[in-house]
């Protein structure tokens, strides 16, 4: 057995142990539980001490991100080698957040000088829109843009405004990302083309959904400024011909680089919408609080390593306890896109059978990710999270003070958040509850039948996650965090994180049934056959 089997076996025997104790036993029993399992890292508070390992199964994790070689990958990818094996490129997002004369090279190609001269260009068109130098066509200035790209190039940006937006804002921002045209009908309804910038992002510009909906707004702006119109269009792509094949006017045109992959592109023009919307200064900020986050995971050691740790306590659930599902909980309104963006970053990065060499994987790799904005879902799902048969574990993430409103509704929130994460540890036993309902006088049949419903088996383990305000600081910091647990989790199963050949199939099968809903034949099985049938007849 290698070093690495070898480790793994001990890490997931120490898991499978786990079940025959109890989470909130281990405080008495650790003196130092929480201090060891509770760290501050760029701003952030994290608690891993309501997860179900000892401090003894820590350190077998951390043993086992030795063996799997997580520092030296965290270096090879901060020096910019091929982290991405099947498309030959580097994985260099941190290199858009750091701060100037960072001297980054991908692939031993200096990137740096690149990254701050697309930052440059961009604080600049920011200035010139928000100030009202640059004007329309017809000599108004733009008070709203529409941002129009998906996946990567859509669910940052996305989340970024809607965790930092004002609460009423001089250029409004909308977004649409669907090939459906009523998201786009939706984003353009009631905006006046005359003040309206159209960004279309996309890294490859060959998405389907992108470009169609880039060409609808072209049209919906050249039917009401004739060419003129396309003064308002903008591209952001690591593709510029493409870009200029599809008729973005040269000059409007902002560049980034095919070793940042989509889900880690937030950081990169990819923005420029928010950064029009929200100011530069914002977007600098965000970067700050990832460069924080990455400054933290380079030097930080393992043992109190945010990444490194929330990346541990997912993998001693997923593969230790086998457990499918983590669900992620962002008690702030502002942050209820958390977990759409979080879906992509984790299920497009490890949700692979296969490791970097082709070789079917040794272990069960990234979970089914869902979730959705605390307190609200309380009362939608949790009853399966208090009593449902698999155990789920949390991520909570909370917020210590609210930008707006009332802060005795924020203190309401941040009770729910916590009280959430002690009841789904801690639980309630039958006993408790069997005499409760003595004591309010019930038969004893009806106790019989009662107290077991009434129980909760706790044990239900969570991170939680405390930022103090939804700064773009704060928020820069807890993307990154994310970004490089999902780094760490993609090390230590083997797997490359940054390719994503499990979205082609569905593409290339789409484009040939565009065509088939169009009338051309094609061969299929009976059941995608009688759906064709149905679509065309209608
Ligand atoms: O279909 C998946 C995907 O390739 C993502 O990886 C990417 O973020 C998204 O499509 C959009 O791609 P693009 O930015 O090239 O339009």
């Amino acid at each position: 057995m290698g070093a690495s089997a070898e480790a793994w076996a001990a890490f997931e025997e120490a898991a499978r142990t786990a079940q025959r104790r109890r989470i909130a036993g281990l405080f008495d029993a650790e003196p130092e539980r929480l201090d060891r399992l509770s760290l501050e890292a760029a701003g952030l508070y994290l608690d891993f001490s309501k997860q179900p390992w000892t401090l003894a199964d820590l350190e077998l994790g951390l043993a086992l991100a030795r063996a799997a070689g997580v520092e030296a990958a965290r270096e090879a990818q901060f020096a910019g080698e091929t982290m991405n094996r099947s498309e030959n490129r580097a994985a260099l997002h941190a290199a858009l957040r750091a701060p100037p004369g960072a001297g980054f090279a991908a692939q031993g190609r200096p990137v740096s000088p690149e990254v701050e001269a697309t930052r440059d260009a961009m604080a600049a068109f920011v200035g010139k829109v928000r100030s009202g130098e640059l004007k329309g066509a017809t000599g108004r200035r733009f008070r709203a843009v529409v941002h129009i790209g998906i996946g990567g190039s859509d669910l940052g940006p996305r989340l970024m405004w809607e965790a930092l937006r004002p609460l009423s804002a001089p250029i409004e921002l909308r977004f649409a990302a669907n090939v459906d045209p009523a998201e786009l009908a939706f984003a353009l309804d009631g905006l006046d083309p005359a003040e309206t910038l159209v960004v279309a992002v996309s890294k490859t510009f060959t998405t389907q959904e992108t470009l169609s909906n880039a060409e609808a707004a072209r049209v919906w702006l050249r039917t009401a400024l004739g060419p003129a119109g396309d003064a308002h269009l903008i591209a952001v792509t690591a593709a510029p011909d493409k870009a200029a094949a599809f008729g973005a006017p040269a000059g409007q045109v902002f560049g980034f680089w095919d070793w940042v992959g989509g889900r880690y592109s937030v950081w990169s023009a990819v923005s420029l919408a928010c950064a029009v919307a929200l100011g530069f200064e914002a977007f600098e900020e965000l970067l700050a609080g990832g460069a924080a986050m990455d400054a933290h995971f380079r030097e930080a050691p393992l043992a109190a390593n945010a990444p490194v740790l929330l990346a541990l306590a997912h993998v001693f659930n997923r593969n230790g306890l086998s457990r499918p599902v983590r669900a992620v909980i962002p008690y702030a309104h502002r942050l209820r896109l958390l977990p759409s963006w979080l879906q992509q970053l984790e299920m497009e990065s490890n949700g692979k059978r296969v490791d970097a060499r082709g070789r079917p994987v040794a272990r069960a790799t990234a979970a089914t990710v869902f979730g959705e904005v605390g307190s609200t879902s309380q009362h939608a799902f949790f009853q399966l999270l208090h009593q449902g048969t698999e155990v789920i574990p949390l991520d909570i993430v909370a917020v210590r003070r609210a930008r707006e409103g009332d802060p005795e509704a924020q203190r309401k929130l941040l009770a729910n958040a916590i009280a959430q994460a002690e009841a789904l540890m801690v639980g309630r036993p039958e006993a408790e509850v069997r005499a409760e309902l003595e004591a309010a006088g019930l038969p004893p049949e009806q106790v019989d039948e009662l107290a077991p419903q009434r129980t909760f088996p706790g044990d239900r383990p969570s991170t939680f996650i405390l930022l103090d305000e939804v700064s773009p600081r704060a928020l820069g910091a807890l993307l990154a965090l994310y970004e490089h647990k999902t780094f760490v989790e993609g090390v230590l199963w083997g797997i490359n994180s940054f390719d994503q050949w499990g979205v082609e199939l569905g593409k290339t099968l789409a484009g040939r049934l565009l065509a088939e809903l169009a009338g051309a034949s094609g061969a299929h099985d009976p059941s995608t056959r009688a759906l064709i049938d149905k679509v065309r007849s209608g």
